[in-house]
């Protein structure tokens, strides 16, 4: 099938390949004439494993395509949307000026087909209430029907999850009238749902619950991470261990063990920015109380990034003028992304504090320095360490989780660390004669006197039966 890619940032880039390894034709479109070229030439513009693979395939095969032409796109039957919804300048709400433009200039080439149908598959995350307005505009073209179809992929697997996805929404106009627009869009995926292979399940429902799965689902993910680090708060002023927490909850089937792990929060290009339109959406339905908790979840993510800042401020004294070593740039492992990246809003909050911080990151070190002013960032993880007064791992990089503390000792000045993504074994850095500090893992409760502490809770609430 032809198919157009209309954005080819990390979404469409990855679903444009992805389509090609499928076998169909892909042209993929963009404004940005740099990224273009690039993808063009093999070359992927950002850190994802498994896609230059894909991208070099699809080129080679000639299958796949890049131009900054739209009317090369016109005789595609299926164009997918694949543009950023930033979040707005002036608030919480997501920016739908890229999409809108898209649409506009899309709706200007699509020529009417009687009796061949064109669809339009929406992939970005939007508010609820976008597909049916765009749908609108696109409609009135004979034969064209918008589907949303949300992308559920994450950074550093999206190419499998791409192609081996946990299940396909598809929002419709109406569900009990859009069989042929299902068919041709299950046509695009056939073997992604091919029972046979152990396909995928494909949901179909209506456009607002489609757009309302996507924004939940990262919702509800922002929310545990949120949950646990809330509990990691607690772990602070009572001295339990939010690791043990975790463990326990996790053994419930009902909770489960994933986005379970507490430390200085989520970042990336989705979870905070999701949320927050989240919010500013339902606040335009008029349904803002139903998701006031999205307000505490997203402030709970904050006051961890300010906390490893206080934490650093408590093992040093001071900040200013201190040599302070940062492990991890990216938001999370396995990507050059730095955007709302926790590791790097701490890093700017000791340089704001005067602290001489040096950053290191396997992948993300060339777009940390384009967001971070005078960054002082060192690629070699032991030549980074070399000095440092402080330690502070807050991106879990394979490779410092695995540091050998006996190792790291010899190369700073003093063995002092933050480990802010609670990966690191306690007694094994503390052994190596580290001073060691977590979130959420206490070696002293931080509001409790110590005499509080040695009386077990049990006996202090008999003590209080007793009295009363
Ligand atoms: C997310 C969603 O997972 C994906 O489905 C959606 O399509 C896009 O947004 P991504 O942004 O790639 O994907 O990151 P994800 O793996 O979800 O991690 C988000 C953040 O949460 C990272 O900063 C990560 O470090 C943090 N995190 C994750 C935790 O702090 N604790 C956890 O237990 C898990």
């Amino acid at each position: 099938m032809k198919i157009s890619v209309i954005g080819v940032g990390y979404l469409g880039a990855v679903h444009a390949a992805s389509m090609a390894e499928l076998g169909h034709e892909v042209i993929g479109l963009d404004v940005d004439l740099r990224r273009l070229e690039r993808l063009s030439a093999g070359e992927s513009p950002f850190h994802e494993p498994g896609f230059p693979e894909i991208l070099r395939r699809g080129l080679a095969t000639g299958r796949l395509r890049f131009t900054a032409d739209i009317d090369e796109l016109a005789d595609a039957d299926v164009h997918f949307l694949g543009l950023g919804t930033p979040q707005r300048a002036d608030g919480f709400g997501a920016d739908l000026t890229a999409l809108d433009a898209a649409v506009d200039s899309l709706a200007a080439v699509l020529p009417a087909r009687a009796g061949v149908s064109t669809l339009v598959v929406g992939k970005s995350t939007v508010p609820t209430g976008t597909a049916r307005r765009l749908a609108g505009r696109l409609e009135q073209i004979d034969g064209v029907h918008l589907l949303w179809n949300p992308e559920f992929l994450r950074e550093g697997f999206a190419v499998r999850d791409t192609l081996e996805p946990d299940r396909i929404v598809y929002g419709v106009r109406d569900p009990e009238v859009a069989g042929p627009e299902i068919a041709m869009l299950d046509a695009v995926y056939a073997q992604i749902l091919d029972r046979s292979e152990g396909g995928v399940p494909r949901l179909v429902m209506g456009y607002e619950a489609a757009e309302l799965v996507k924004v939940s689902a990262n919702a509800f993910l922002a929310t545990k991470i949120s949950f646990i680090n809330a509990m990691a708060e607690l772990c602070e002023a009572t001295g339990a261990d939010v690791t043990d927490i975790s463990r326990a909850l996790g053994m419930d089937d009902r909770i489960g063990n994933k986005f379970l792990r507490a430390g200085v929060g989520f970042g990336g290009g989705c979870l905070p920015k999701d949320i927050r339109a989240f919010i500013a959406s339902a606040e335009d339905l008029g349904a803002g109380q139903a998701l006031g908790f999205l307000r505490e979840v997203d402030a709970i993510n904050q006051r961890r990034r300010v906390r490893v800042v206080d934490l650093a401020r408590e093992m040093l004294g001071t900040l200013r003028g201190r040599r302070i070593t940062v492990l991890g740039a990216a938001f999370k492992p396995d990507s050059d992304d730095v955007r709302d990246s926790p590791a790097l809003e701490v890093v700017s909050r000791l340089m704001a504090a005067g602290a001489h911080v040096t950053v290191t990151d396997p992948e993300a070190l060339e777009n940390a320095r384009r967001r971070v002013e005078g960054l002082a960032a060192v690629q070699d993880t032991a030549e980074a360490l070399q000095d440092a007064e402080l330690v502070l791992l807050l991106t879990e990089w394979r490779e410092y989780r695995d540091l050998d503390p006996i190792a790291a000792a010899q190369l700073v000045s003093t063995p002092r660390i933050i480990d802010g993504r609670t990966v690191l074994t306690p007694s094994e850095w503390r052994a190596a004669g580290w001073e060691f500090q977590a979130l959420g893992r206490p070696d002293a409760p931080t509001t409790l006197p110590a005499d509080d502490r040695s009386v077990p809770v049990a006996d202090a609430l008999i003590d209080a039966a007793a009295q009363a």
